[in-house]
């Protein structure tokens, strides 16, 4: 459960007013030290601040009033550094005059946002005492003795609220722009992210399929046409080829690294193939540079499924500019996600970039004028918004998933499972970190009952779903796809787990 502090436990903790400061103190390390956050409430500040200063000049009274205001801002300014604010929402000011305590009754409406079991207010206000049940004193709080959280397998909540500032700053400027769609928060994205991907385009479209099937449709792909896939993917690498009315050739994966091997691509081309889509699979690049040797010599073209792979690089080189063109999500999940859906196409080629540009757009250049049957798949205004905030901060939580990745290579080295390969020209970036074990579905079950969550990515191959039933192929046409699907387990990773790690670790080592 998070803490709001209230003015009077502010001050309690800063002044410092003894003995109130002690259980203060105890109650929001304990917070902290069970990963718990400990919040102030904004619309509070000039109490604090006018609160502060006469506390200082009340212990002082030789200090003017400038100089008690100077300190009073200086102590804040420390004792927020590590703590959130908490902000009132337009709608949280209607009616609060008809109240007697405008201040409080702001303060508990932008509290009721959160559920009551994740965040409560500490306070030593016998007024707020009585008015929400939320409200307790440090030593109420202290009584709870609340836990860690369990180790969940994502959290997509916990990292943004560390971005909770810039987000709602993004979301204002898009609302008070007034222009939602193609405008300049998307061309804004646009050039960012292909510049982050060390590539010259970068187009946004509504979401990953999309971008797998507007490059194939780009490049007039389509019936009659043969495109070489992974057999060991997420189905929606298969389904942008099934979408341009190709047929998706599936190809078994390198036994190490789960990405697709090069070595059997050559025997599957035909004459009707047209491209190879090879997938950086669970954040590692595919082995581009033979895959692009085979597409050179039969005229093949390349397109990267980066879904799972924002900022990963082959030989030092950035996917997204490593094949003649790549497609991109931004899911919520994915490294770098969206708060909604969200794709580009990125690519160094100026022509193909600008006819996916018109094909996201019902094929029109200008407003009214259709050159071909196009789409309606473009990234909105909001997405862009919110992912230029994230894309500032995707090195770093990419950092944070290798470091959990580390321990877990680290920790695990000597257990009975088989850990992720790496090989030595891969700069992986940990979308997924998958573990294989014969045993996999008993070892999820003991790891759920020690409240560890993982996942399996993924149970069933694209061509033993029901969906590929036409393409005729059977059990046993793709045994190693297969065997990793039946013993493959996504540990927990994300930018969320920090020292969350060490209590799956030790589930793990128990589990085995
Ligand atoms: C490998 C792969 N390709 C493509 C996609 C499609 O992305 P989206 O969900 O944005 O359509 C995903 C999404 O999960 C994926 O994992």
């Amino acid at each position: 459960m998070d803490v709001l502090l209230d003015v009077n436990i502010v001050l309690d903790l800063c002044a410092p007013r003894i003995p109130w400061h002690y259980q203060a103190q105890q109650a929001i390390v304990h917070a902290m030290q069970q990963g718990r956050r400990v919040w102030l409430y904004s619309g509070s500040v000039q109490t604090m601040i006018y609160t502060l200063q006469r506390e200082i000049q009340r212990f002082r009274p030789q200090v003017s009033l400038r100089v008690a205001m100077q300190l009073a801002l200086l102590t804040l300014d420390e004792f927020s550094q590590d703590k959130h604010w908490l902000s009132t929402l337009s709608t949280e000011g209607l009616g609060v005059f008809a109240t007697d305590d405008p201040e409080d009754e702001q303060l508990i409406r932008a509290m009721d946002r959160f559920p009551a079991n994740e965040m409560c207010l500490l306070t030593r206000d016998q007024k707020l005492l009585g008015k929400t049940t939320r409200a307790m004193t440090p030593e109420q709080f202290l009584a709870l003795n609340i836990k860690p959280r369990s180790t969940d397998f994502l959290d997509l909540k916990t990292p943004h609220i560390e971005l909770r500032p810039q987000l709602e700053g993004a979301f204002d400027q898009v609302l008070n722009s007034g222009w939602f769609i193609l405008g300049k928060e998307a061309e804004a994205f646009e050039h960012e992210f292909a510049a982050y991907c060390e590539a010259e385009h970068c187009v946004g479209v509504g979401n990953g399929l999309d971008a797998l099937h507007l490059i194939l449709r780009a490049y007039d792909i389509g019936p009659g046409d043969e495109v070489i896939v992974p057999a060991n993917t997420y189905i929606a690498t298969w389904l942008a080829v099934s979408y341009a009315g190709a047929t998706p050739v599936p190809v078994e994966p390198d036994e190490r690294t789960y990405n697709i091997d090069p070595s059997l691509i050559e025997a599957t081309i035909t004459p009707q193939t047209k491209a190879i889509i090879p997938v950086h699979l669970y954040g590692q690049p595919a082995d581009m540079d033979p895959i692009n040797a085979i597409a050179a010599s039969h005229g093949l073209k390349v397109i990267e499924d980066a879904a799972q792979s924002h900022g990963a690089r082959y030989k030092g080189r950035r996917v997204g500019s490593l094949g003649d063109a790549a497609g991109f999500s931004f899911y919520p999940g994915k490294n770098l996600g969206a708060l909604g859906d969200g794709g580009a196409v990125v690519t160094n080629n100026s022509e193909l970039a600008e006819k996916v540009r018109i094909l996201r757009n019902y094929g029109s250049q200008m407003k009214y004028h259709n050159e071909v049957k196009g789409f309606n798949s473009r990234l909105d205004e909001l997405q862009a918004a919110f992912l230029r905030v994230k894309l500032r901060h995707l090195d770093e939580w990419n950092a944070r998933r290798q470091q959990a990745a580390n321990v877990y290579i680290s920790q695990l080295t000597d257990a009975d499972l088989t850990l992720p390969f790496v090989p030595d020209w891969a700069e992986p970036v940990w979308h997924l970190f998958v573990v294989r074990h014969p045993q996999r579905d008993a070892l999820q079950k003991r790891l759920q009952q020690a409240g560890i969550g993982t996942m399996i990515h993924y149970p069933i191959p694209p061509q033993l779903q029901p969906a590929y039933a036409e393409l005729g192929f059977s059990e046993g046409a793709f045994p190693l796809t297969e065997a990793i699907h039946r013993e493959v387990l996504s540990l927990p990773m994300g930018p969320h787990l920090g020292g969350g790690i060490n209590p799956a670790i030790a589930a793990i080592q128990q589990a085995l």
